[in-house]
């Protein structure tokens, strides 16, 4: 029987199934890679004590248009949002604005002044799609919410270098900023206009648009021209204040003694409209076009924007998934290898299939990976699929081993072949899977 194709997944989603895949709809890592990624994320982010938080894929529109802020592209371009009755929902295209919904809503500074919350989880941005761009993907990232001081700063980002540290990751580029602080930001983007509007027909469209809504992207731009242009534009750093210098310094001071190499660009920004003082971006050559792994930083006046009477501090960052998986892919990462079948039960005839769907269930009690044949194929299928499955160990039962109380056990490998009594049978193979 070969299967036709009906439906296809949506264009830039794909699905992650447990063998490697190319193609249409597939991501390339099996799940059993993507287990084992999110395993290392996990267990490095829990040394440095960040917990985990799952908050609702749903969220109200009202919580992202305030959060990352209404002239971002994610809000006006990206946002797959819709109506039901009198409700706005959004699936959520980040989850700092969650995070921080979450901890105000469940008083979370009540649990401990400084909260350090991790996730893991799929995000969604109606976004054009091409490699490491994707509309739905994967993040996983920290908040660390409750301090302003420049170390908790450093921390988040030691984190962030932690996990693709610990995947042996090389050639990384840690780019990092300062926007100051509510004060300084209004101040600086009318320099930045006025040095602008006189240059307004030499720009792009998209940065005239810009110029209008959200200027400072206009720093963003990839545009070899326009970044000669902006080469005599003032400089975000010469209208940060004296105390938001001083922090700045201090998160580079911190970097420097731990250890982490970092390059100051004074023309970082970021898409999201909730930063104060520090940003940062970590950079792979392996990416290609969508250069960023991870991006963050502080975001203090987030609770404000979301309702909040005064200010939480927090800061923190948000790493691609996919991302991670081209670079790893790209610096030949080795994925650990499916663990095989401890022992494939081959049974002949209706009594023997009963007897070994009870026997795997024992089996199965005793801690041994154990699969059967549940369609009745012939005894050369069954081999044939024991083999498949790479299990370690075929049990052959017929109605002839079973009224003898015995099963054939054939050691895959070495072709070898013995009875076992099946009153042994669980100990016999815990005790050759042990040895091996
Ligand atoms: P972001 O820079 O928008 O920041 O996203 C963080 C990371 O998510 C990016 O660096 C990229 O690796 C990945 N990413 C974003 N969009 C896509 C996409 N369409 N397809 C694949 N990967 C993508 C944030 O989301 C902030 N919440 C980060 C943050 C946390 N700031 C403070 N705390």
């Amino acid at each position: 029987m070969s299967l036709e194709p009906t439906l296809q997944n949506i264009r830039g989603t794909f699905d992650i199934l447990p063998y490697d895949g190319r193609g249409e709809g597939v991501h390339e890592a099996p799940s059993r890679a993507w287990q084992h990624v999110e395993q290392v994320i996990r267990t490095v982010l829990e040394r440095f004590n960040f917990r985990e938080i799952r908050t609702p894929i749903l969220e109200p529109t009202e919580l992202i248009a305030r959060g990352v802020g209404q002239l971002t592209d994610i809000v006006t371009k990206e946002m797959f949002a819709f109506q039901r009755g009198d409700t706005h929902y959004v699936l959520r295209p980040e989850v700092t604005a969650p995070v921080m919904r979450a901890y105000l809503q469940h008083r979370l500074d009540q649990q401990g002044s400084v909260q350090k919350l991790y996730y893991i989880g799929p995000c969604f941005r109606a976004e054009n799609p091409q490699k490491g761009r994707y509309r739905q993907f994967h993040q996983f990232g920290v908040e660390l919410i409750g301090t302003g001081t420049p170390e908790a700063d450093a921390e988040v980002i030691a984190a962030m270098m932690a996990v693709y540290e610990a995947f042996g990751l090389r050639n990384l580029r840690l780019r990092i900023n300062t926007l100051g602080d509510a004060e300084s930001r209004p101040r600086y983007r009318e320099a930045l206009l006025a040095y602008l509007r006189p240059l307004a027909d030499q720009l792009s469209p998209t940065s005239r648009q810009r110029l209008a809504s959200n200027p400072l992207r206009i720093l963003d731009t990839k545009d070899e021209r326009e970044r000669r242009l902006l080469e005599g534009a003032p400089r975000l750093i010469d209208f940060v204040n004296e105390k938001g210098r001083a922090h700045y310094e201090a998160v580079k001071v911190h970097l420097e003694a731990m250890g982490i190499a970092y390059e100051e660009d004074p023309y970082l920004v970021r898409g999201l409209d909730y930063y104060t003082h520090t940003t940062f971006e970590l950079e792979s050559p392996d990416l290609g076009a969508q250069r960023a792994l991870a991006g963050g930083g502080r975001y203090d006046l987030l609770a404000v924007d979301l309702g909040h009477a005064t200010p939480v501090p927090a800061v923190g960052f948000a790493a691609g998934m996919e991302r991670l998986f081209i670079a790893l892919q790209a610096q030949g990462y080795r994925f650990p290898e499916e663990p095989p079948l401890d022992a494939y039960l081959v049974s002949l005839g209706e009594a023997a299939l009963h007897w070994a769907l009870v026997q795997a269930q024992v089996l199965r009690k005793a801690g041994l990976r154990v699969d059967l044949d549940l369609k009745g194929r012939s005894m050369k299928a069954q081999m044939r699929e024991a083999n498949r499955q790479r299990a370690r160990y075929a049990v052959i039962v017929g109605e002839r081993e079973l009224e003898q109380g015995r099963a054939v056990v054939r050691d895959m490998q070495s072709g070898q072949q013995q009875e076992v009594t099946l009153a042994e049978l669980a100990d016999f193979l815990q005790g050759a899977v042990r040895a091996v």
